[in-house]
C-alpha cells in the first residue's frame, strides 16, 4: 500500500505501471501537434474519438450503399434491431435493466419527453423542484413546461440552493426542502452530477424522502453516466436522462438516452408518441391508435439514427472491453491523486486565491475537480493549454479538471500538478 499523500513522478509511474487499463489510451485519437496528442482532461465536455469509431461508422455506409433499405433486415448487424445492442452494455452503466433503457434523441429532447410524462401539475401541487443554477436547457425546459401548463416559472419553478458562502448542496436541505413543500411539488427534476461543480447528490435518499410523499423522481444524469456508479432502478428513480458524447465518448451531438422505471411500464402512462415507439409486431399495419412497445423503447419517436447508434456502440465495446468495475477502481484511485496533486501544487498559494468547489468526499464527486480561481485564473487554463494541458475554462473564473480512467494517465495527473507548481 502506498499513500497518495506525496504525488510524486515514481508513484504515478508505479500506478500507470500497475493500471490494468493502461494500454486503452491507444484505442483513443488526442487532439494534439506536431502528431503528438496533447493531455485532455476534458473527457466532461466531450470524450476523445476511439479508433474503432470510424470503422463501425464505415460498417454502416458501405450497408447503405450497397444494400439500401434492406439493410433493415439483412445488413451484417441489421439496422431493425441495431438499438439493441446499445441498451445492454448502458444499462450496465447506470444500474438498470435493459427494457429500463432506451437509446433515443438528445437529451434536452429527452427531458422535454420525460416531463410530458411525468410532469402532471394540478391545483397548488404544480412545482417543479430543481437545483439554483441548473445547466440552462433544464432550466429553459422547467420554464416552457410550466408556461405551457398556464403557469409562472416564477411560482412554479422551486429552486434549493447552498447555503450562504457555501457552494455545495447539502443532502439535508434537500430533503428538508421536499418535506417542507410536499404538498406543493408536482416533480423533481435535479442535476445527478452537477456541471459546474463536480458535486455528486445523494440520489437514493432524494428518491426515498420524494417517495414517501408521493412525488416523482427525475435526473439529468450528463455529468454521471459513464463516470460514476449509478443504481437507477435499486435507487427506484422514477426517470432519467443523459448525454453519450461526455464520459461515453460517442462523438459531438451523439445520440441521448433515458432510464424509465419499469413501474411506468404501462401503456397508460402519458407520453408524446412516435411510430417508431409502436408495437414492433404490428408497427408497420400502419394502423391509428397508439399501442406502445413494452419497455422503455416505447417512448421511441423516429426512425432510428443508426449512424449515431453506430459511433455509441464503437465507444460502449470500448467501454465493455475495459470493464465497467475495472474503470469504477481506476476513477477512484485517479482522482483521489488528482486531488493530491491539485491540493500539493497550490498549498503555498495565498490564501484567497482559489477554492476546491468539488466535495472533499470522495463518494461525493467523480472525475472532475472544479477550481473557483480568484485571481489570474483565465492565464492558468491559458498557459496551460499553450503547454499542451487541455482543461475546461468555465465563465467567470472556473477551470475544471476531467481526468478519465480510459485514456487518461497518472503521469499525465503528475504533469498537471508540475505545470502548475512551476507557475
Ligand atoms: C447537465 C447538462 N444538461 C443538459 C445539457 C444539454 O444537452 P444537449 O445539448 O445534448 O441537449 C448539457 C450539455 O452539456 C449538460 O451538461
Amino acid at each position: 500500500m502506498f499513500t497518495l499523500n506525496n504525488p510524486s513522478l515514481s508513484l504515478a509511474q508505479q500506478l500507470d505501471a500497475e493500471d490494468p487499463l493502461v494500454s486503452f489510451k491507444n484505442e483513443f485519437i488526442a487532439p494534439g501537434r506536431d502528431g503528438a496528442g496533447d493531455i485532455y482532461f476534458l473527457g466532461n465536455s466531450l470524450g476523445l474519438q476511439p479508433n474503432r469509431t470510424r470503422e463501425y461508422l464505415h460498417r454502416i455506409l458501405d450497408d447503405w450503399s450497397s444494400l439500401g433499405v434492406e439493410s433493415f433486415f439483412h445488413a451484417s448487424e441489421p439496422w431493425m434491431y441495431y438499438h439493441q445492442k446499445l441498451a445492454g452494455p448502458l444499462a450496465q452503466i447506470v444500474g438498470a435493466k435493459e427494457s429500463e433503457v432506451v437509446v433515443m434523441n438528445n437529451l434536452t429532447v429527452n427531458l422535454h419527453l420525460m416531463m410530458a410524462s411525468f410532469y402532471h401539475p394540478v391545483g397548488k401541487k404544480n412545482r417543479i423542484l430543481c437545483e439554483a443554477k441548473a445547466f440552462p436547457s433544464d432550466q429553459y425546459a422547467f420554464e416552457t413546461h410550466v408556461k405551457h401548463h398556464g403557469l409562472t416559472p416564477e411560482a412554479a419553478v422551486l429552486e434549493v440552493s447552498p447555503r450562504q458562502g457555501e457552494h455545495l448542496l447539502r443532502t439535508e436541505d434537500i430533503l428538508q426542502t421536499i418535506r417542507d413543500h410536499k404538498d406543493e411539488i408536482a416533480l423533481i427534476l435535479l442535476g445527478g452530477l452537477h456541471y459546474y461543480t463536480g458535486q455528486v447528490l445523494d440520489m437514493e435518499a432524494i428518491t426515498r424522502e420524494a417517495h414517501s410523499h408521493g412525488i416523482i423522481v427525475g435526473f439529468d444524469l450528463a455529468h454521471a453516466a459513464g463516470n460514476i456508479r449509478l443504481s437507477l432502478h435499486d435507487w427506484g428513480v422514477d426517470f432519467a436522462c443523459w448525454c453519450n458524447y461526455k464520459y461515453l465518448n460517442a462523438g459531438p451531438g451523439a445520440i441521448g438516452a433515458a432510464f424509465i422505471h419499469e413501474r411506468h411500464h404501462k401503456a397508460s402512462t402519458p407520453r408524446l408518441a412516435g411510430w417508431w415507439g409502436y408495437d414492433a409486431a404490428t408497427r408497420f399495419k400502419m394502423e391509428k391508435g397508439f399501442i406502445p412497445m413494452a419497455g422503455a423503447e416505447g417512448w421511441q419517436l423516429s426512425t432510428p439514427a443508426i449512424l449515431l447508434y453506430a459511433t455509441l456502440h464503437a465507444s460502449l465495446d470500448v467501454f465493455m472491453e475495459a470493464g465497467w468495475e475495472k474503470l469504477n477502481k481506476k476513477r477512484r484511485l485517479l482522482n483521489d491523486f488528482l486531488w493530491s496533486v491539485v491540493t500539493n501544487a497550490f498549498a503555498n498559494t495565498q490564501p484567497g486565491t482559489l477554492e476546491i468547489l468539488t466535495p472533499t468526499d470522495p463518494t461525493w464527486r467523480g472525475c472532475q475537480i472544479s477550481l473557483l480561481v480568484h485571481k489570474n485564473g483565465k492565464e492558468l487554463f491559458e498557459h496551460l493549454l499553450s503547454i499542451g494541458i487541455r482543461t475546461d475554462w468555465r465563465e467567470p473564473n472556473v477551470i475544471r479538471f476531467a481526468p478519465v480512467p480510459l485514456y487518461n494517465s497518472f503521469e499525465e495527473v503528475y504533469r498537471l500538478g508540475e505545470a502548475i507548481r512551476r507557475i
